[in-house]
């Protein structure tokens, strides 16, 4: 059936969405033979179940009614005053009012897209970036410009006045960027804030995996940094990768007029975050349980990303380089130029082995010769077994 017969017209913005042929190949990742390095999802092991559970029971047995209730667009209270003091003992003077809640980074990305970006706007991004940002903003169809980068992720002297002029924001991931792994190092958080702040060039910081770090010391955020030198930074924090994905909540950090502005975009979006979800949370957390908790979850991390440090340097060849995460759930690996990602997987398949492609990770001309793999969800011995192999795979050029 051709699309004129069709009883009904998507909008423009719906009739360029395309389903991705990567997304197609990885359908095959749920057959439970596949050792998969595909996923994105963090540990279950690493989910607090009982504590999250108990807190559900507290929450609805005491204030049942309220958590079940409509709710602020901004946010149930005591988890905003929360944030905010989270932000103070890291060094930055962030208010109550400068937060807001949301269903997940993932609708923050959304929600900016809505504030910033009209059609042809121009947004910077990292070469390579998050996938679910560049899908994201790209239903507001925005011109993108790829920030160059380089081992040490992305290169600040490289957003010239050229690059930034006109650009609505530039979307970062200072810590184990999400898909290299790479971490900015002080020296860089401190020379882009300053960048950013001469230019005029909001920052989107998306920080998902911060409190995930397992090695090297931790390092200040764009915020807390870019406060002190009067660079706008919208900052985005998450509890999925800290507590659980399917909580759905995360939040926004932001100077009082674009909270207000996103709060009016909230309010036509899904006018609140869940209020039971909010509640319990704050109830999970309210009296230090992060702390109790992240150690075990570094841990878990750690281990995971060894096995796999370990089976890449028994198996792979010396043609093909890595990087060594310090946090987060990625290693990105570069191959020798012949070889392309999307061509490798189709093979790896046919061995019962996935992982994503670099390419779908660039909103420009993308390194074909990339891929991404993830180490948190699959046991040791399949870690081995999967990376033994890609290495055979790859020695077959
Ligand atoms: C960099 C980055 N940003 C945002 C998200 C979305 O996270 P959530 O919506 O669960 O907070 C993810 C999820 O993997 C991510 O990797």
């Amino acid at each position: 059936m051709d699309s004129y017969s069709l009883p009904y017209t998507f909008s423009q913005r719906a009739q360029q969405l395309t389903s991705s042929t990567i997304r197609e190949i990885l359908k095959v990742t749920e057959r439970p033979e596949v050792i998969s390095f595909a996923g994105g999802l963090p540990a279950p092991g690493g989910f607090p179940v009982e504590e999250i559970k108990a807190a559900f029971d507290r929450v609805l047995s005491e204030n049942g009614k309220s958590a079940l209730q409509y709710g602020p667009t901004e946010g149930y209270t005591p988890l905003r005053q929360w944030v905010a003091e989270d932000f103070k003992r890291r060094g930055a003077d962030v208010s109550p009012e400068e937060v807001l809640i949301v269903s997940g980074s993932q609708q923050a990305l959304d929600m900016l897209g809505k504030l910033f970006v009209d059609p042809g706007s121009k947004v910077l991004v990292e070469a390579p970036s998050y996938l679910g940002a560049l899908q994201s903003f790209s239903l507001f169809e925005p011109a993108y410009a790829s920030v160059p980068t380089d081992d040490g992720g992305l290169i600040p002297e490289a957003i010239t006045d050229e690059l930034a002029a006109g650009a609505r924001f530039l979307y970062a991931l200072p810590n184990f960027q999400n898909p290299t792994g790479v971490s900015l190092d002080l020296a860089r958080r401190q020379k882009l804030v300053e960048r950013c702040a001469a230019l005029q060039l909001p920052i989107v910081e998306d920080d998902p995996y911060g409190e995930l770090r397992y090695a090297g010391e931790p390092l200040p955020g764009l915020l807390e940094l870019g406060r002190k030198v009067g660079a706008t930074i919208v900052r985005l924090g998450t509890f999925s990768k800290v507590l659980a994905p399917g909580l759905r909540l995360g939040y926004i950090v932001a100077p009082r007029p674009i909270i207000a502005k996103l709060v009016q975009i909230k309010q036509a979006t899904d006018l609140h975050t869940s209020t039971v979800s909010q509640m319990a949370v704050y109830e999970t957390i309210k009296s230090g349980f992060l702390d109790k908790h992240l150690p075990a979850v570094r841990e878990l991390y750690k281990r995971q990303c060894g096995y796999m440090l370990d089976a890449m340097e028994e198996h792979f060849p010396n043609t093909v380089s890595w990087n060594r995460p310090e946090g987060g759930m990625f290693i990105w690996v570069t191959l020798p130029e012949h070889i392309d990602g999307t061509q490798l997987l189709a093979r790896a398949i046919e061995r019962n082995v996935a992982f994503v492609p670099g390419a779908p990770f660039y909103a420009g001309q993308g390194k074909t010769n990339t891929l991404r793999l993830s180490f948190v969800t699959v046991s040791e011995e399949r870690i081995r077994e999967g990376i033994a192999i890609l290495g055979e795979l790859l020695r077959e050029g």
